[in-house]
């Protein structure tokens, strides 16, 4: 028998840069492994309410008894933690493991904990992002979780795209307001994850009532063939409340418990 060759220190190098990413997908999938279930809420438009609608859905489930976390991947605008008013970052042990802030029950992880302020332009490209997602699945302890809630960045660019992607998400809930060019956007996205091969939850319309009446997000559904998940009303509420409208409002509490019920039979379905 021949004695095995012994490597060059190039193949050397090689070698261990193969295993150093072996070890950070393991790592990765470890991570996802612990997770049932990953819904992204998305737009293409800004300003719909995806960071409101994900917060209290989190807050909802979270409510109803299931262990939640939301991880806040809008890059550009990373609104979570001022919506949920934590400013504290995640700690960070000796093993270089972060552990998740908890508000109202919810586990929370945002790029803007890594932000120097909170005003700050954060400019990422597809690889800056794909790397940094990657960093927070093996760095953070989420524990065992039901549901992560993902806030996806709007657009049907490389950011949301990147983000799609890399978490492998298990469905989404798309966020319309009754206007036509908000509908009209909502379609683009419902039309891109569908392009990717990935699940839509359903289409949830937000800001319903008032000037712009309402109607546009079930008739996007319909359109779709989709699902609609429910309507949340426009309120003062939303604005500048100290804690999720949900917690705040036993009116907004049910249009969320009856979104929380159908997202939570599609997610069971959808693995
Ligand atoms: N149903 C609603 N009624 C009243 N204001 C709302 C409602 N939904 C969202 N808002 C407000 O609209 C603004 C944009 O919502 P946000 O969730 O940040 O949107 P996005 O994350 O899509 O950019 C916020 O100031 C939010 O408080
Ligand atoms: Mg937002």
């Amino acid at each position: 028998m021949t004695s095995p060759r012994k490597l060059s220190p190039q193949e050397e190098a090689r070698l261990a840069q193969v295993r150093k990413q072996f070890q950070e997908r393991k790592a990765i999938s470890d991570q996802l492994g612990r997770i049932k279930n990953r819904i992204g809420v998305y737009s293409g438009k800004g300003g719909v309410g995806k960071t409101t609608v994900a917060v209290n859905l989190a807050v909802m489930l979270a409510q109803e008894g299931a262990n939640v976390a939301i991880f806040d991947c809008d890059i550009d605008c990373p609104n979570v933690t001022r919506v949920l008013r934590i400013s504290e970052s995640p700690r960070h042990d000796d093993e270089g493991r972060f552990h998740p802030s908890s508000r109202f029950g919810v586990k929370v992880m945002s790029m803007s904990f890594f932000q120097e302020k909170e005003d700050e332009a954060i400019i990422w490209r597809g690889p800056m992002i794909h790397n940094a997602i990657n960093q927070f699945l093996q760095m953070t302890e989420w524990g065992d979780l039901d549901y992560m809630i993902v806030d996806l960045p709007p657009g049907t660019s490389d950011a949301p795209l990147t983000v799609m992607q890399t978490l492998n998400l298990d469905g989404f809930v798309v966020v319309t307001t009754p206007q036509e060019l908000a509908a009209l956007d909502a379609k683009r996205s419902i039309n891109m994850i569908k392009k990717m091969n990935l699940n839509v939850f359903g289409v949830v319309e937000n800001m319903s009532g008032g000037i712009f009446g309402t109607g546009a997000g079930e008739e996007l559904a319909d359109e779709m063939s989709l699902p609609f998940l429910g309507k949340v009303t426009m309120r003062e509420v939303y604005v500048d409340p100290q804690q999720p409208a949900v917690l705040e409002s036993g009116e907004v509490a049910d249009e969320f418990s009856e979104i929380a019920l159908k997202v939570r039979q599609l997610a069971q379905s959808a693995v």
